[in-house]
């Protein structure tokens, strides 16, 4: 099995769209450059969406334009739904996208304002448009297990919503459990599923902490031979339109386990507490993943890295 895994950073978007103290492009760029440091070369920059609904994404175009002319290597993603977002985000220089269908028709409307067909119909012109353009894209399947106002997603919704987004021609699907309420099981076996159909070069998987089951369903997708994982600096993230919605995965807990189980990163675990540690005071609270208690004694002794 392959030991390698790829983890997309989403803290610039998912971890900060839901802070209410505006957050400067400068602190963006501060955090990005952390970010890079410690080795993080797949990233989810921002996103092209209405700035009245998500008002610290209004600097979208600035901060992917910025970000790009800083790294040209980083495979730098933007949020997009509309057609108005993409040619936002091609302007600014983004080589790659990521498009949101919501699974549950209630969730997707108080995000959206659509259902998830409604959306799909209009994914087809966007994702054609984005190939032609030779634009990479990847289609978040987004609330693919629990709905904050469903509960249980049938997944054989899930899988109907998959398919139909993997026959458009993305280049990446993305599982989501925005509110973080999937259980193991159900993470694996869908993850299973999935990896079944389309490969685990084209699936990843976005989970969120909220019951303290994020490295619990990142292992259990891992069984399933998921290899590439969205995760958040510090647990930052949460959606301004999923009740209850609460940190994502810590990409710091994540790579800790990842190191333990033999996994390669490529991240210094170092250098992203240094980054934990400098975008801390930007956003005003305590951050840091459920592994920041043992790092805070550990680091004044050795190098975490070496621990791990
Ligand atoms: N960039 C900037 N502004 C946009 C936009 C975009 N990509 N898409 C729509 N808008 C603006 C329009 O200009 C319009 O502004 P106005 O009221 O000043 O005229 C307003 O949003 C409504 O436009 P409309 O075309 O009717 O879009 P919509 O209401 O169907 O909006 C979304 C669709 C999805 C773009 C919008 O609801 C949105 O941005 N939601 C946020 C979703 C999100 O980020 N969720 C969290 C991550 S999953
Ligand atoms: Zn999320």
């Amino acid at each position: 099995m392959n030991q390698v895994l790829t983890i997309c950073d989403v803290s610039l978007r998912d971890g900060l769209q839901n802070e209410k103290t505006p957050i400067s492009t400068e602190a963006k760029l501060a955090l990005l450059d952390d970010l890079a440091a410690a080795g993080l070369t797949t990233l989810e920059l921002t996103s092209f969406v209405s700035p009245k609904a998500v008002p610290q994404m209004a600097d979208a175009d600035v901060m992917m334009a910025a970000a790009l002319a800083r790294y040209s290597s980083v495979r730098g993603v933007g949020l997009i739904f509309n057609e108005k977002g993409y040619q936002r985000a091609v302007a600014a220089g983004a080589k790659s996208v990521a498009l949101v269908l919501i699974v549950s028709d209630s969730l997707s409307r108080s995000n959206s304002g659509r259902t998830a067909d409604e959306w799909l119909e209009a994914y087809h012109a966007l994702v054609g448009r984005a190939k032609a353009d030779g634009v990479w894209v990847r289609g978040y399947l987004a609330g693919a297990w629990v709905c904050p106002f469903e509960g249980q997603i049938d997944p054989v919704r899930a899988l109907h919503y998959a398919d139909a987004l993997m026959s458009m021609g993305i280049d990446e699907l993305c599982a989501t459990d925005p509110i973080g309420h999937a259980h193991p099981q159900q993470v694996e076996s869908l993850s299973a599923t999935l990896v079944g159909r389309y490969g685990a070069e084209k699936l990843a998987v976005h989970l969120h902490d909220t019951l303290a089951f994020g490295l619990a369903n990142a292992a259990a997708a891992m069984r399933a031979g998921v290899r590439i994982f969205d995760a958040s600096l510090g647990g930052l993230g949460g959606c301004p339109f999923a009740p209850g919605a609460a940190g994502n995965l810590a990409t710091e807990d994540l790579v800790v386990m990842a190191h333990k189980m033999g996994y390669q990163t490529g991240v210094n675990l170092d250098r992203l507490w240094d980054a934990v540690r400098r975008f801390e005071p930007v956003i005003g609270r305590p951050i840091g993943g459920r592994s920041r208690v043992w790092y805070d004694g550990q680091r004044a002794v050795q190098s975490v890295n070496e621990q791990v």
